[in-house]
């Protein structure tokens, strides 16, 4: 390959970006830098695109312009990063391209300097180039030039901003919290960090600053926030990474009005820029409106909700006894074939659901109650109904919740297997909701004991507080989510901020009383050094953005992100080391 003579930035330095040049510049002499994003060599004159984060200018070498320059544009290739100076001069009527910011204008190039060459990119930089996701994420420096991710990446600087803004007019303090610490439990397993100094000691990576944020409420830092790396080592999906971001905050002295007051405001900011208005207050819903509306805690409200209707077929056997009957109704579907039918059939079924699929059937079994079934969800001639109650046996600790949460799930499937005719999920619509009052406990059948359903600093409602031993199952807590579009975007509470209550959960989570001391004996005594009632919530940032940017993985709004086997495939972390750093710690590696 022939060698391309390069040049010394020196003191050159850009006039403008390659987004700014507008007809109003024609004449003026300017020097743009970026990356060669397109050339076509028209027999003579040629044309190049020079691209940087903020746009395309037209570069035009004229044919009857400086040979030499000529010469050393001739060189050029795709991503070579140049330097170019010239006059702005207007594009005549028939070569406008309206397509870009710069389009009336082109730069004559006087002065050509090469700063750097490139390999020839291993995919195209166009917009909605199909490229493989391993392609992407092993040459992610590249990636990351392509017009999505440029403005997925601007999108979320954009967003980190506004809410950092709304936060501090709020009069919130951004204070940090460490990444060396102990573990704080937020359901999954931790990343451990050796200690050099300690042997066989180890600091875990934060899961949520949470147990720091309490603590410093305590301090009396009222209104904390943070925009905070969190780690933790789960089982990846499209929208969980093994570390992620959170809007971390906590108020001294809040009802959690005020803290759904605090957040509302920051997202409809957040939205405006990226150029969505919602409307604020969000709807707010309990757990429990929420299981026997959607059959699910975080409801894509989208879709209508199904509808309780047992009371309208009292002794007719057509769900468990005690348990609810529900219709799913999803609109605009129209005619749906017997295998599309049999199919959302089997799937509720699997969920231990019993199904009527057949609508025809139950009008003529039951056309008075039919009727009334249509009347009362406003039932439309296009719609898909089907009816569902429980096969068998009532599961669970709660089975009304389990039998509704099959229900929530064949609604979502149908939802889906239909999402082309009634196009809802298409739809550039922000449906947030907060649901609030969640059960404190989840049961845990293979541990045969119950755990938190958030985390257990979470307090319990007042008037549930006697359920805490004697009636887990039907204990609340003050814990809330916003939800956004069927995402659960946030999660907080209302925390315990007396050491007798945080004794008493532990407790009730079958924690020893040595297990709580080890763990959390920390926070125990600092509950005892005057706490103040305390609560707060945090968001995922890369979530809200994943949704304002129109994507469906928050690999593509990170800039680094991990692959679901948790590795990064450009420099191969995580990576074995030298036996020497492993002495340095005092670890030796199992044989497996
Ligand atoms: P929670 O565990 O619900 O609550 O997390 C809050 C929000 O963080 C986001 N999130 C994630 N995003 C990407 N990848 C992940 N692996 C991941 N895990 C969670 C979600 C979630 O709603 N300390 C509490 C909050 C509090 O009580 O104040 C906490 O961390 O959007």
């Amino acid at each position: 390959m022939e060698q391309v003579p390069l040049d010394f930035l020196g003191e050159m330095r850009r006039t403008h970006d390659c987004g700014a040049l507008r007809a109003s510049d024609a004449g003026n002499r300017v020097l743009l830098m970026g990356w060669v994003h397109r050339r076509r060599d028209l027999g003579g004159v040629l044309f190049l695109h020079l691209r940087d984060r903020e746009g395309v200018t037209q570069i035009v070498f004229r044919a009857d312009g400086d040979p030499a320059v000529h010469a050393k544009a001739d060189m050029l290739s795709s991503e070579y990063v140049i330097a170019v100076e010239g006059l702005v001069d207007l594009r005549s009527k028939d070569t406008i391209n309206p397509a870009i910011a710069t389009g009336e204008v082109e730069v004559v190039c006087e002065k050509l300097y090469i700063l750097n060459t490139s390999k020839t990119p291993p995919f195209p930089m166009e917009e909605n180039s199909d490229v493989k996701e391993d392609a992407r994420l092993k040459y992610r420096y590249v990636d990351l030039r392509r017009p999505q991710m440029q403005r997925n990446i601007i999108l979320r600087s954009k967003v980190t901003f506004a809410v950092r803004q709304a936060l501090v007019e709020q009069g919130f303090l951004e204070i940090e919290t460490p990444f060396l610490g102990k573990s704080t439990p937020e359901g999954a397993r931790d990343y451990l960090v050796p200690s050099r100094v300690n042997p066989g000691s180890f600091y875990a990576l934060p899961q949520s600053p949470q147990i720091y944020k309490q603590l410093l409420m305590i301090s009396g830092f009222d209104k904390y926030f943070q925009i905070a790396r969190c780690f933790r080592d789960e089982d990846l999906r499209a929208d969980r990474q093994p570390e992620f971001t959170q809007i971390d905050l906590e108020m001294a002295f809040p009802q959690q009005e005020q803290i759904f007051q605090v957040i509302e405001p920051l997202i409809v900011s957040a939205c405006k820029v990226a150029g969505y208005t919602v409307n604020a207050p969000f709807p707010r819903l309990t757990y429990d409106q929420a299981m026997r509306a959607y059959g699910i805690d975080k409801p894509d409200m989208r879709i209508p909700p199904f509808t309780c209707v047992e009371d309208l077929f009292v002794g007719e056997g057509l769900t468990t006894e005690g348990l609810p009957l529900v219709i799913i109704r999803i609109p605009k579907v129209g005619a749906v074939s017997r295998k599309e039918r049999d199919d959302l059939k089997a799937f509720g079924q699997e969920k231990g659901l019993r199904v009527f699929d057949d609508m025809k059937r139950l009008d003529r079994d039951f056309p008075e109650k039919m009727a009334a079934v249509r009347e009362r969800i406003g039932a439309e001639e296009d719609d898909l109904l089907i009816m569902a109650g429980w096969g068998g046996e009532p599961q669970g600790q709660r089975p009304e919740y389990t039998m509704l949460g099959a229900c929530g799930q064949l609604r979502l499937q149908a939802a889906q297997k239909f999402a082309d005719k009634h196009k809802a999920f298409e739809a550039k619509e922000f449906k947030f909701l907060w649901v609030l009052d969640f059960p404190m406990f989840e049961w845990d059948d293979e541990e045969g004991r119950w755990n938190a359903a958030h985390h257990p600093f979470t307090s319990v409602l007042d008037e549930d507080l006697d359920k805490l031993e004697n009636d887990p199952a039907h204990c609340r807590a003050k814990s809330y989510d916003l939800v956004l579009n069927g995402t659960e975007l946030g999660s907080g509470s209302i925390r315990i901020h007396r050491q007798d209550v945080q004794s008493k959960v532990f407790s009730a989570l079958s924690f020893s009383k040595e297990e709580a001391q080890a763990k959390f004996g920390f926070l125990l005594e600092a509950l005892e050094h005057g706490a103040p009632p305390h609560g707060g919530i945090a968001l995922g940032l890369d979530r809200l953005v994943m949704i304002l940017a129109g994507e469906t993985s928050i690999r593509d709004v990170i800039p680094f992100p991990k692959t679901a086997k948790a590795t990064d495939v450009m420099n191969g972390a995580p990576s074995e080391v030298p036996d020497r750093n492993l002495r340095d710690l005092g670890i030796s590696l199992r044989k497996a």
